[in-house]
């Protein structure tokens, strides 16, 4: 802070504080010229103002927090070459700029030194690592039952997924909800492990080249079938007629990958349960441009053992009135 600006904060500080003191004195002696407790004939709306001092423990807690601001100012290095009465020093250790700031964690980087945000996690990581280390041995059909180590994968879930499945897991458009049984890739301890461990990418092609404008609307038609909707007839035949095409990854029968027990997470198309969204519109818009779908992979940023908690925590969502 150049010297300008100190002197303006300590002149400023001063004279509120000067300012304060002398407003309370002056307060405290009677100016009105009428003795305490009496009228003071100002009177409005039929409420009269009395000659009431104020308040003792007011009055006192007032002098308090003048006396303090004098010790806390003095106190308070910083302004100017003031050090402070009781050495007080800053954590970023007299940075002052942004630019100063970046070459300070540039230069820490160099020397390998971990920054205060790496020591947090560290110091964090050795608190709290026994405290999943404990959940890690025992298995996740188990765990899914106990209340404490739910609540832990609760806490993780808000902080690392629910900004696309939402707090409540239950999903948005494109982001599966988790708590419905329906699954692209599987809900068994393991395939839910593979995901939070790995991640997942969904590839879709798109068919607006393949299929036409025509075949785009017939494939549609057909798709909106499948889950029983009203369409046309001779639309939704001749869209049977190539289904054939999208046979490898939702089945010959539209029910999806997992019925088939194949890897690549093509919804169950049968169900009238979609991911991105059932109007003919929206189906006509994945069929042309194709889906992609991404479930980052948390293994090396959550580590194993948090994902253990958390795979218990969505095993249980779709289980809910299951109990051991
Ligand atoms: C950046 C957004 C994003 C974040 C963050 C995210 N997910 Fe996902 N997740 C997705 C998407 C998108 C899919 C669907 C992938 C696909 O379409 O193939 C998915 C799929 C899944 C699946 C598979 C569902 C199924 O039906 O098989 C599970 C389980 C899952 N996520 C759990 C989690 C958990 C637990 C976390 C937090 C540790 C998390 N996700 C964080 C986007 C995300
Ligand atoms: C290579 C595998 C593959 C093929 C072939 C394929 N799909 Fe898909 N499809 C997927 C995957 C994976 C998804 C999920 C995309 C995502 O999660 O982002 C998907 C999503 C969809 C959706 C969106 C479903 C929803 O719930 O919103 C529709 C509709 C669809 N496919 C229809 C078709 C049709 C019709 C064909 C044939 C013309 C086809 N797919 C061929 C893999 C495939």
């Amino acid at each position: 802070m150049s010297s300008f600006w100190s002197a303006w904060i300590i002149i400023l500080t001063i004279a509120c504080i000067v300012l304060c003191t002398v407003l309370l004195t002056w307060n405290l002696t009677n100016h009105v010229g009428v003795p305490e407790g009496e009228p003071t004939g100002h009177e409005f709306d039929g409420i009269e103002e009395i000659n009431n001092p104020l308040p003792k423990w007011w009055t006192i807690m007032f002098y308090a927090t003048i006396v303090w601001s004098v010790f806390y100012f003095a106190a308070y290095p910083g302004l100017g070459n003031w050090k402070g009465l009781l050495g007080w020093t800053s954590s970023n250790q007299g940075i002052t700029s942004l630019a100063e700031s970046k070459a300070a964690i540039e230069a820490q980087k160099a020397a390998g030194t971990p920054s205060q945000l790496d020591r947090e996690y560290m110091h964090a990581n050795e608190t709290f690592g026994k405290e999943f280390a404990k959940y890690t041995s025992r298995p996740i059909e188990e765990l899914a039952y106990d209340v404490e180590a739910l609540k832990v994968g609760q806490r993780l879930f808000l902080q690392n997924c629910s900004q696309c499945h939402g707090s409540d897991a239950r999903g948005q458009r494109g982001f599966p909800n988790l708590t419905d049984n329906d699954w692209l890739y599987g809900g068994t301890v393991d395939k839910i492990k593979e995901t939070l461990l790995y991640g997942r990418k969904a590839a879709m092609p798109a068919w607006g080249e393949a299929l036409g404008e025509q075949g785009v609307k017939e494939m549609t038609a057909y798709v909106l079938s499948l889950s029983g909707r009203k369409v046309n007839d001779n639309d939704a035949a001749a869209g049977k007629a190539k289904f054939g095409m999208c046979a490898a990854c939702h089945g010959a029968d539209g029910k999806g990958s997992l019925a088939h027990n194949l890897p690549f997470g093509a919804p169950n198309l049968t169900d009238n349960t979609w991911l991105y969204g059932g109007s003919a519109g929206t189906i006509e818009q994945s069929l042309l441009k194709g889906r992609n779908g991404q479930m980052p992979a948390f293994k090396d940023t959550l580590g194993e053992d948090k994902i253990h908690v958390i795979a218990a925590y969505v095993y249980r969502l779709s289980r809910p009135d299951d109990t051991k």
